[in-house]
Formats: C-alpha cells, structure tokens, sequence
C-alpha cells in the first residue's frame, strides 16, 4: 500500500517509457498528466458503454465456441492457448476500435501481432487516423477510439497529439487481450488438472443464465473463486508494475526509504506468508476457507489505487462467461505432452504462458440432441 496504495508518494519507474516515443494512460508516470487522461477513459467504461460491448463479447464466445465444437465433432486437438489469445484480441480489437482481427473466423494469427513493438505503434496509429475518418460515422456501440478522439478533437494538429492516440490504442488492445487470455489458459489447466473443481462449478451452473455476467459474478460463487485463484496464480505482470521513489522517500512503519525502486506483485501474490499453501491451486480459500488468505492486501491483480485496471470488470465478465460456457457444453482433457503452460511460461512485462492442447467432447446431453436451452438464441 505504501508502494501503489492510493496515498503513495511514489511513482511508476523509468521502465514505463518502454513505448517512447508513444505514452498511453498506463505508461504516463506524472501523477497529475495520468489524472487527466483517466478522466478520458473513464468515459469508455462507463456503465451504458459497458452494456454495449457486451453484446460484443457474445458474438467472439460463439465463434470460440464454434471452433472448439467442430474440433470435438472431428476428433482433433485443440490448441487451447491460441484459441483463448484470438478471442482476447478479436474482442478487444472491436472494444477499443471497432477493428476486426477475425481470427477465430480465419484461425490464425493476425499478421501485425507477429510484429515488434515498433511496427506496432506504426500500425496502431495509422488505425487511430482510418478510425477518425469514419469519427463522424454513428457507432451502433461506442468503441473506446470514439471516446478518445472525442476528448483530442480541437487538439489533433497539437504535437504529441498522436503520439497518445497510438499509445492508448496499442495499450487497451494489448493490455486488453493478453492478461485476460493468459488467466484463463492457467485456470484451463487447473481445471483440467482438478476436474472436482470443474464438476462444482458445472453443478452450481445447472439453475443459473450462463449468458447473464450480473447472474454469474453474484451466485457461481465456486467459479468465481476459482477465477480469482487462476489471478493469484497467472499474475497479469509478475515482474511489472514497477515503482520508483522521490526525492523525499517513502515511510513504512518507523522506517523511511530512499532511491529503491520496486516490482511487489510476484513477490506478494504467492508467499505462504500471505497465502497458506500459496503455491497451490486451492479455490476454497476465496470460499469456505478464508483463513488460508493471511493477507487480504496481496492480493490485487488489477493493481491498486490511482492506476488500477479500467477493465477489470470487463475482463471478470468475459471469464466468466467463457468458462461457464465451455464447462457446461465439454469435457476436456489434456493430451499427453499438452501442457506447456507453466513450463514455457516467459515474464515479458505480461504474462505469456506456454501452450495447452487439449482434447474436448461434448457432454453427453449436448451428442444426443437435448441442446442446453440456456444457449438459445445466442
Ligand atoms: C484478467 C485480465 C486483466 C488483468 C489481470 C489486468 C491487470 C491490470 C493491472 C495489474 C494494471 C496496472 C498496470 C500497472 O500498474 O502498470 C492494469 C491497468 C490497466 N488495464 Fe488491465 N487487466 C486486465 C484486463 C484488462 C482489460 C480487458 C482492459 C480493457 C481495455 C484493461 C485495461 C487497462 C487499462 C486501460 C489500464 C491502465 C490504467 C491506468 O494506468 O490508469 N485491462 N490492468
């Protein structure tokens, strides 16, 4: 708290110019610039704009679920890592600039996202200025473009101008994605690994809309718990989240602190001193056993006071609705030699995990025809 707590007096470190000369609202280490800014974003995230891309999401749940589907039918494996990342970006492509990837549709990679850093801001501004063309255009849902342009619009021929515009783009679809898609590859594989845990969440499911978020987050309490584990465990920036000091140091305790600079997720969100058994998948301490969480303060994987996630409810809501999705239509296991995922796993400011194939079949009601009502109409 002393570190990244809302009253803290220190600030992000220089590796947040990781994306010079583009800055986005998560690089901007001048408190009182990134105040501004989130004052533009928040706009994007508001309830109603929310509500919109809700609808969104659904349409990249089914085409995930079509994929998965046609592989079940025919026998082969699943690429499960890929599968989850193409979602994630698919749907954040649409999010932030009404941009389509498809790469559920075309099952491959988008060409750009196999480029470096550089090309990649190149690419993201280029978006910004074709997303301004169409500015006039009447969205049916607002992307985050929208709200954006809308706060620089007297201000595009301002130098500097640009440079944001990229940042942000880039930052909401990459830091949008990857976190989201990198969560729900471990918490896959702890589930395939604890298939109790996916036959608890399957029967809590049984009376509940599977397609409603506000349903899931308040009753799938075991789901929802297991989320919160596969976050504790797949931090979304193990290394990150790096702060720095000013000149006057900071206070903990009796004890005041000059020029350190620090990276505290990994080291808290793990720790036995924090988290009995912490380096074990076991759900119930978010439920029946809450005396297994030794400090409720470690963990924060949306990050804490002024920079917290913007999107830390979208991201709860696509989770859930994915993995209710997926459990009440499969089974799956993984392949022999499929699991990569902590093995491969590489700290590149996100999380990448290594792959997980696994193989899924339909549950048995879903062979036979009894299609589950509650996906009707989706
Ligand atoms: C499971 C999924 C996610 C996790 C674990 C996560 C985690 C985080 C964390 C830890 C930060 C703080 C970064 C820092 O201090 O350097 C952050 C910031 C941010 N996240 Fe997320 N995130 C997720 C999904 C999303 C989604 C879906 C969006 C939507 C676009 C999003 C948008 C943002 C933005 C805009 C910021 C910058 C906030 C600021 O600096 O004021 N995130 N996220």
């Amino acid at each position: 708290m002393a570190i990244d707590g809302p009253q803290t007096t220190c600030v992000k470190s220089d590796f947040y110019d990781l994306l010079h000369p583009s800055v986005a609202l998560v690089t901007a280490r001048e408190k009182e610039i990134h105040a501004v800014r989130r004052r533009e974003w928040n706009r994007a995230f508001a309830a109603k704009a929310l509500s919109c891309h809700e609808n969104k999401i659904s349409k990249y749940i089914d085409q995930l679920d079509l994929c998965i589907e046609r592989d079940a039918r025919q026998h082969f494996v699943s690429d499960l890592k890929n599968l989850l990342y193409w979602f994630g970006f698919d749907a954040m492509g649409d999010f932030v600039l009404s941009n389509l990837f498809d790469m559920l549709q075309n099952e491959e990679w988008h060409s750009i996202l196999e480029k470096g850093l550089v090309e990649m801001r190149k690419w993201a501004e280029d978006q910004m200025k074709q997303r301004l063309e169409k500015y006039e255009d009447k969205l049916a849902s607002p992307d985050v473009a929208q709200w954006l342009l809308k706060g620089v619009k007297a201000d595009l021929v301002k130098e500097g101008t640009w440079a944001w515009l990229a940042g942000d783009s880039l930052l909401a679809i990459v830091g949008g994605s990857e976190p989201t898609a990198s969560a729900l590859i471990g918490l896959f594989c702890q589930l395939a690994k604890c298939p109790n845990h996916a036959d608890k969440i399957c029967g809590e499911l049984r009376h509940l809309d599977i397609c409603d978020p506000r349903v899931l987050a308040a009753q799938a309490h075991h789901l929802n718990a297991c989320i919160n584990e596969a976050l504790r465990l797949y931090s979304a920036l193990p290394s990150g989240g790096n702060r720095t000091t000013r000149e006057m140091g900071i206070t903990i305790g009796d004890n005041i602190f000059h020029q350190i600079r620090t990276s505290w997720r990994h080291a808290t969100q793990y720790p036995d001193d924090y988290f009995e058994r912490g380096q074990e998948f076991v759900s119930e301490r978010w439920t029946s056993r809450p005396d297994m969480v030794r400090n409720k303060a470690a963990f924060a994987p949306f990050g804490t006071g002024s920079h917290t996630c913007l999107g830390r409810h979208l991201a709860a809501d696509e989770m859930r609705l994915i993995v209710a999705r997926i459990l009440t239509k499969y089974q799956y296991k993984i392949v022999p030699g499929g699991d990569r995922v902590e093995v491969d796993l590489r700290d590149q400011f996100a999380t990448k995990p290594g792959s997980l194939r696994v193989s899924f079949e339909l549950r048995h009601d879903e062979i036979n025809g009894s299609h589950d009502e509650r996906f009707e109409g989706i």
